[in-house]
C-alpha cells in the first residue's frame, strides 16, 4: 500500500484533467488506492468559488467515467481528497502562498507529485516558481506530458531548462500507452513464455504492423493540432514507445534504468528516413468529408475553418537495423476519422516453408499474434486447424483468445492514467520516458518534418476509411496488407 502523497495537477480545470486525470484519481480511491490523507490539488487560474470548481468535477466524472463506476457514497468521501486552488502557474502569487501553506502542513517527507497539464513551453518557467517558492523537497517528483516540443531543439530546451530545477529521476515524462494494460501485458508475455521469445525475429517474422487508428476528429483542440499534427502527437511518442517494446532486448530487470537501455537501443537502430526516403517510406493523409457509422462528418479543413497542410494521418515503414530484425519491416500507421476506433500491434509469422496441404486448401493463413489495447483489451493468436467436419482434411483459420477485460477480477478498472500516476506517486519511474529516449525520437522524427516543411501536400482520405490509398500501396510494394479489425 502506498503512502500518503499530495498531487498538485497544474492545468487542474483542463480537458486532461476534467476528462482523465481526476477520473483516474477516483478510480483510484474505489480501489483502495488513495491513502487517507493524501490530497489532490487541482490548480486553475481564476477560482470564483471552490464548491463551483468542486461541482464541475463532480459533472466531468459523471460524464467520463463508465457505466456503473459513478455513485454517491463514493463521490462524497472522494471530494473530501480535493483542494482546489487558484494559481498563476508562471509567476509567484496569493496562490503560490497557499500552496506552500497547503503542503507544509503536512510532514516535509511527505511524497509531492506536480503535475504539469500544461503547455510544454510553461514546463521550465511553472518549474522555476516550484523552487523559487522551496516546494521541491528530495521526495517530490514532476510529471509533464507529450509532446515535449515541436523539433529535437525544442525538446532539449524545455529539458534542459525543467532540469535545471529537477534531477532526471524527479522527472516522470509519461506517455498514457506505457500505461496500458495490455502494453504491460506485451513485457510479461515475450519475457515470461519461451514459445514467444525463441520465435521472435526476422528468422521467423514477416512484419509486424502497429496501427492506433481513431475515429474523433479535431475535437476541441484545434489550436494545438494544427501546429503538431499526427506524426508529432501519435508517432514521435505512442507508435515509437510501442515499437520500442515490440523489438527490444529483453531487459536485465524490471528497472527504470535497465528497460530504458534496452528500449534507447531501438530508438538507435531505427533506419534514418531523409529526404527521398521520406517519399518511399512514409505517407502523409488528410482527411475530407464522409461517413462515419452512417453519420455525414466534415473534412478537417471545415473543423478548422482554415487552410492548413497538416497531417490527420500518418503512415510509416520503418526498418531497424540490428541482428534481430534485419530486413522485417515495421508498419507504423495513426490517423483521426478513421473507419473504427482500434490500436493493434500484430505480429504476422513467415509461412510454412512447405505447404503439405496445398491442394486441398489454397494458401494458408500467416499466424498473427495480435495485441489488442482497444477498444477491448486481448490477446490473439491465429492458427491453421483441421476443419471438424471435412473428411479430406480442409484446414481453416482459428483464433486463440485470451480477453483481458473479461478475465480479470471484476474490481478492477484498467486506466493508465490512474497506472501512472499511482507509480509517480510511489516513485517508480520504469513506465516513463527518459530524456534521452526523447531525443532520440524526436532525431528520428524531425528529417520528415523537415521534408515535409520542404515540399509536398498531403494525400487526402475520405473520412471514415482506412486512411489514403497510397498507405495500401506502401504495404503492397513488399507483398503486404494493412490487416484491418473486422475485415
Ligand atoms: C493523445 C493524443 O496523446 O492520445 C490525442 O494527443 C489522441 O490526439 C489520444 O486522441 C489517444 O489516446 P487513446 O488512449 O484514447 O487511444
Amino acid at each position: 500500500m502506498l503512502n500518503p502523497f499530495d498531487i498538485v495537477i497544474f492545468g487542474g480545470g483542463g480537458d486532461l484533467s476534467i476528462r482523465k486525470l481526476l477520473p483516474a484519481m477516483y478510480r483510484a480511491y474505489q480501489e483502495g488506492n488513495l491513502p487517507e490523507g493524501s490530497r489532490i490539488v487541482p490548480t486553475v487560474r481564476e477560482l470564483a468559488n471552490k464548491e463551483e470548481f468542486i461541482e464541475k468535477v463532480n459533472q466531468g466524472l459523471q460524464e467520463h467515467l463508465g457505466q456503473g463506476e459513478y455513485n454517491q457514497q463514493d463521490w462524497k468521501t472522494f471530494s473530501q481528497f480535493i483542494e482546489p486552488l487558484a494559481i498563476n502557474v508562471t509567476q509567484v502569487d496569493d496562490g503560490w502562498k497557499a500552496l506552500k501553506a497547503l503542503l507544509e502542513s503536512d510532514a516535509p517527507d511527505k511524497s509531492r507529485v506536480f503535475y504539469l497539464s500544461l503547455p510544454p513551453a510553461v514546463y521550465g518557467s511553472c518549474s522555476e516558481v516550484l523552487a523559487q517558492m522551496n516546494l521541491i523537497t528530495p521526495t517530490s517528483r514532476v510529471v509533464v506530458e507529450k509532446p515535449i516540443g515541436y523539433c529535437g531543439e525544442s525538446a532539449e530546451v524545455i529539458n534542459a531548462k525543467v532540469a535545471e530545477y529537477f534531477d532526471e529521476q524527479q522527472i516522470f515524462r509519461i506517455d498514457h500507452y506505457l500505461g496500458k494494460e495490455t502494453v504491460q501485458n506485451l513485457m510479461a508475455l515475450r519475457f515470461s513464455n519461451v514459445i514467444f521469445e525463441n520465435l521472435w525475429d526476422a528468422k521467423t517474422i514477416d512484419n509486424i504492423q502497429i496501427s492506433i487508428s481513431e475515429t474523433v476528429g479535431l475535437e476541441t483542440r484545434a489550436g494545438f493540432y494544427d501546429k503538431a499534427g499526427a506524426l508529432r502527437d501519435m508517432v514521435q511518442n505512442h507508435l515509437l514507445q510501442l515499437l520500442c517494446l515490440v523489438a527490444m532486448e529483453s531487459p536485465n530487470k524490471l528497472s527504470a534504468n535497465s528497460i530504458r537501455t534496452e528500449k534507447l537501443k531501438v530508438l538507435e537502430s531505427l533506419r534514418p528516413l531523409v529526404n527521398e526516403d521520406v517519399d518511399e517510406n512514409v505517407i502523409r493523409g488528410q482527411y475530407v468529408p464522409g461517413e462515419l457509422d452512417g453519420t455525414v462528418v466534415p473534412g478537417y479543413l471545415e473543423e478548422l475553418g482554415s487552410a492548413s497542410h497538416t497531417e490527420t494521418f500518418v503512415a510509416i515503414r520503418a526498418n531497424i537495423d540490428n541482428w534481430r530484425w534485419s530486413g522485417v519491416p515495421f508498419y507504423l500507421r495513426t490517423g483521426k476519422r478513421m473507419k473504427k476506433r482500434c490500436a493493434e500491434i500484430i505480429v504476422e509469422y513467415k509461412p510454412v516453408s512447405h505447404n503439405v496441404y496445398q491442394k486441398n486448401v489454397g494458401n494458408i493463413e500467416p499466424n498473427r499474434l495480435i495485441i489488442r489495447l482497444q477498444p477491448e483489451e486481448s490477446i490473439q493468436l491465429t492458427l491453421m486447424s483441421k476443419r471438424l467436419d471435412s473428411l479430406d482434411m480442409q484446414l481453416e483459420p482459428v483464433t486463440l483468445n485470451l480477453d483481458l477485460s473479461k478475465d480479470s477480477a471484476n474490481t478492477f478498472h484498467s486506466d493508465a492514467y490512474k497506472r501512472l500516476m499511482l507509480d509517480a506517486a510511489a516513485n517508480n519511474p520504469a513506465l516513463f520516458i527518459h530524456r534521452n529516449e526523447v531525443k532520440q525520437a524526436w532525431a528520428w522524427i524531425d528529417p520528415i518534418i523537415e521534408k515535409w516543411e520542404k515540399e509536398g501536400t498531403p494525400s487526402l482520405y475520405r473520412a471514415g476509411t482506412w486512411g489514403p490509398e497510397s498507405a495500401d500501396e506502401l504495404l503492397a510494394q513488399k507483398g503486404h496488407k494493412w490487416f484491418n479489425v473486422g475485415e
